[in-house]
């Protein structure tokens, strides 16, 4: 029985084969074809924070795979009314996997250390490993093999840039930053990237012209994450030069695709022009979410090994 809490969990092989699998299933589903791979497994999603595409997503993928889910809305109470290690006892003798976002990432971790059934992180404060590898599939699928290729970061350094320096490290991918030095990883990030994957090439800048020189691909957030509202303001300023625009994207080699997790604060970290041009896969990234979690739910759960 697996877990997926970030993407050191998964070696490069196994990276490799739930992208094969999502290629399948992708393929599949675009002829029509709903492989139910998991019958009768139910999954259990429990959310702190909003989301859109990790609940519907996961929702309507375990459907296609011929499973059953159920979101737990408050009423379960958790984190209020037991402990965390009580409610992943009980919640794994009836479920056969749980996605949980939660605010602390400590909290994904302890459910998982009690639950004896698979649990996904659907995003926490620290990581969200499903974006990044639905983030990695797309660009295989634009670009082929990603060893050697740069992937630029140009904003923050948050939960989604982590799991993307996993997910490069493990594939050979080189990960250009370009992030205002006050929001650069800290050393506890660093020193767990140098500890999971050794042989990232990691380069950070502040600045954004140099990160995305020679990129495949240039991606942002937004400045303020989920629990970061009262930072904004600070954050709005701190970042004012680290735009995604027009004038920035002029600086890439040409056919670069613009990434980008959603939501977007349009006017912010990006233009519109920008989001909505042709060289953004946006929308590309946010259907592969789906896909790729039905491949990580596959191979999580056994059914294609
Ligand atoms: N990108 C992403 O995880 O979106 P949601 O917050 O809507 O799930
Ligand atoms: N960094 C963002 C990602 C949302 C999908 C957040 O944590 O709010």
């Amino acid at each position: 029985m697996r877990h997926l809490i970030t993407l050191a969990d998964l070696t490069a092989i196994e990276t490799e084969r739930i992208f094969s699998i999502t290629e399948d299933l992708k393929n599949k589903f675009a002829k029509g074809l709903r492989e139910p791979l998991l019958p009768g497994r139910v999954m259990a999603l429990l959310f702190e924070k909003q989301s859109l595409r990790t609940r519907v997503s996961f929702e309507a993928g375990m459907t296609h795979l011929g499973g059953n889910t159920m979101f737990l809305g408050n009423e379960v109470g958790f984190g209020s009314r037991e402990s965390i290690a009580d409610f992943g006892r009980v919640l794994g003798e009836y479920v056969d996997v749980v996605v949980v976002r939660a605010n602390q990432h400590q909290t994904v971790v302890e459910l998982a250390k009690h639950c004896k059934c698979s649990v996904i992180n659907g995003l926490t404060n620290y990581t969200h490993p499903c974006q990044a590898m639905a983030d990695l599939f797309t660009l295989r699928e634009l670009a082929g093999p990603l060893a050697g290729r740069t992937l630029a970061w140009v904003g923050d350094a948050n939960n989604v840039v982590r799991s993307l320096a996993m997910g490069c490290g493990r594939l050979g991918m080189r990960l250009m930053m370009a992030t205002p030095k006050k929001y650069q990883f800290d050393a506890e990030t660093l020193a767990w990237l140098r500890r999971e994957v050794p042989d990232l090439d990691l380069h950070v800048t502040t600045d954004p012209v140099e990160a995305v020189r020679d990129a495949l691909a240039i991606y942002t957030d937004v400045w303020a994450s989920m629990g970061q509202e009262q930072e904004r303001e600070i954050r709005l300023k701190d970042f004012a030069g680290y735009q995604v625009n027009a004038e920035l994207l002029a600086h890439a080699q040409k056919g670069a695709v613009f990434m980008h997790c959603l939501p977007a604060r349009r006017g912010e970290e990006v233009t519109d022009e920008v989001i909505d041009g042709p060289q953004s896969v946006v929308v590309q990234q946010a259907a592969n979410r789906m896909h790729a979690q039905k491949g990580i739910l596959a191979w999580l759960l056994g059914a294609k090994a």
